[in-house]
């Protein structure tokens, strides 16, 4: 027997069906609702309390700071699997075999060449561009290299665009690194892992021999599977409503990218450090920065603490300031603003305005402590961002399309003016 949710409303009862998930969540489906009374719609600024979708793809509990992907959680993922076992994860549903995670890699390696024409694009930006805007508009520019991957109706059409911008992003991402640093850009080592790859195409100097730095590879490995998917935010729900009118994934994927780039989203990873560095520019008084965070008529929030549905410690966020104090420790980094962080992290936690509106620290509050002490430039932390989260991003767009979700088109409560006619400009 389905349970039944019932609205009532102008002394009429309208029973609307509840979905429930396999962690036992609870939907109101409101497919009905317009139809059934004539009109009647409802309103949710932000989406706070609306579903758009079913998904299996990742579980989040957030009131007790659960993260799973296709079930498995989050802690045992980031301390035993590797980030292109974690992506084949999230895009196909299961943890691949030997065979399987190799075919994968083949593929992806058989694809990792950009098209030289690309190059010029890249050459017509200027050095001070942001890379998210460059890699919004490399990733958008490969449709017309791979025209191919915009009509991926088939599942086999969808795996070749897949493996296609799974090879081709890293070396974008790397790019716009490359090109910020004035060093000539890098196309990589087929004998290389996907991260190892990644990280010599960033860092390789063009007058020596790519020594690799195994603690930097396992630290970003790490990083970038928590950051691999994260249910509906605000760039995933991006990529999928324009996946939605068929666009096709890498145009699904420039959306996603711009999205993201938000300093209220993954921009905030940049934000938290430009945050910390003011501080201590400020002499470290984060006695005076909790103050500003507080006051309603300061703009200044604390950035990297809060979370749409986290009101408990992200659990990435405890994963990764771990990491931090074992990374910078085996680097022999000492970073002051780590410091600044973990007093700002405690008096929050004893403080009743953060406590009373369960504001933790997130992903983004110690992630940019460890990229810095990886070497990776501020403006470079939220592409790491965007490199960690294409598979969750590729994952949600292809569920969506097997299953043939309808284009995107939410409703709205008009609020403008009513029907007048129009007057001629001498009139006005
Ligand atoms: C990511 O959704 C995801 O899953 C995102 C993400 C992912 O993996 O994809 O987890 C990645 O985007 C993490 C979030 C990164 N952003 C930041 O760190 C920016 C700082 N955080 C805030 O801007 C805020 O917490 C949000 C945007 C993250 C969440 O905002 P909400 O859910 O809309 O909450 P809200 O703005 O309504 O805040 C509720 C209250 C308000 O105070 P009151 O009006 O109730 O008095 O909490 C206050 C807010 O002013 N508040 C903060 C605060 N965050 C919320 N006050 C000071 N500093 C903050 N950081």
């Amino acid at each position: 027997m389905s349970e039944v949710a019932k609205i009532e409303y102008n002394g009429q009862v309208y029973e609307l069906p509840v979905v429930t998930g396999s962690e036992n969540e609870k939907g109101i489906d409101i497919a009905k609702l317009r139809g059934s009374s004539g009109g009647l719609i409802t309103l949710d600024r932000g989406f706070k309390n609306t579903g758009s979708c079913e998904s299996a793809i990742t579980f989040l509990n957030g009131e007790e700071g659960i993260l799973r992907y296709r079930g498995y959680s989050i802690e045992e993922l980031a301390d035993k699997a590797d980030f292109l076992e974690v992506a084949y994860l999230l895009i196909f549903g299961e943890l691949p075999t030997q065979e399987q995670l190799s075919k994968f890699d083949a593929d992806i390696k058989a694809e990792a060449h950009v098209d030289e024409d690309v190059k010029r694009i890249l050459d017509g930006f200027p050095k001070s561009a942001h890379p998210m805007g460059v890699l919004s508009a490399l990733t958008s520019a490969l449709i017309a290299f791979n025209p191919s991957s915009v009509n991926a109706n088939s599942e086999e059409e969808m795996y070749q665009a897949i493996v296609k911008i799974m090879a081709k992003f890293p070396v974008l991402t790397a790019w716009a690194h490359r090109k910020r640093m004035g060093l000539p850009l890098d196309y990589g080592d087929d004998n290389l892992g996907y991260v190892q790859n990644f990280l010599k195409m960033m860092f390789k100097k063009p007058n020596a021999e790519y020594q690799e730095n195994k603690i930097i590879t396992n630290a970003i490995d790490k990083l970038l599977i928590l950051h691999a998917d994260h249910e509906q935010n605000c760039s995933t729900s991006t990529v999928r409503i324009v996946g939605s009118s068929h666009a096709g994934l890498f145009a699904s994927l420039s959306a996603g990218i711009s999205a993201l780039w938000g300093p209220l989203h993954g921009g905030a990873n940049q934000a938290v450090i430009e945050m910390l560095e003011a501080i201590k520019a400020d002499g470290g008084d984060t006695k005076k920065y909790m103050g500003k965070a507080k006051d309603k008529e300061d703009p200044f929030r604390l950035m990297g603490f809060g979370h749409r549905v986290y009101k408990n410690f992200d659990p990435r966020a405890k994963i990764i300031k771990v990491a931090a104090d074992e990374v910078l420790g085996d680097l022999g980094v000492e970073d002051p603003v780590l410091g600044i962080a973990k007093g700002l992290e405690q008096e929050a936690l004893s403080d009743a305005y953060f406590v009373d509106r369960k504001l933790y620290p997130n992903v983004d509050f110690y992630s940019g402590i460890i990229y810095r002490a990886l070497g990776i430039p501020t403006e470079m932390f939220t592409p790491m961002f965007a490199l960690g989260r294409l598979p969750g991003w590729i994952a949600q767009w292809r569920e969506m399309r097997l299953k043939g979700e309808p284009i995107g088109r939410p409703r709205q409560i008009y609020t403008g003016a009513n029907a007048r006619d129009f007057k001629d400009i001498a009139n006005r």
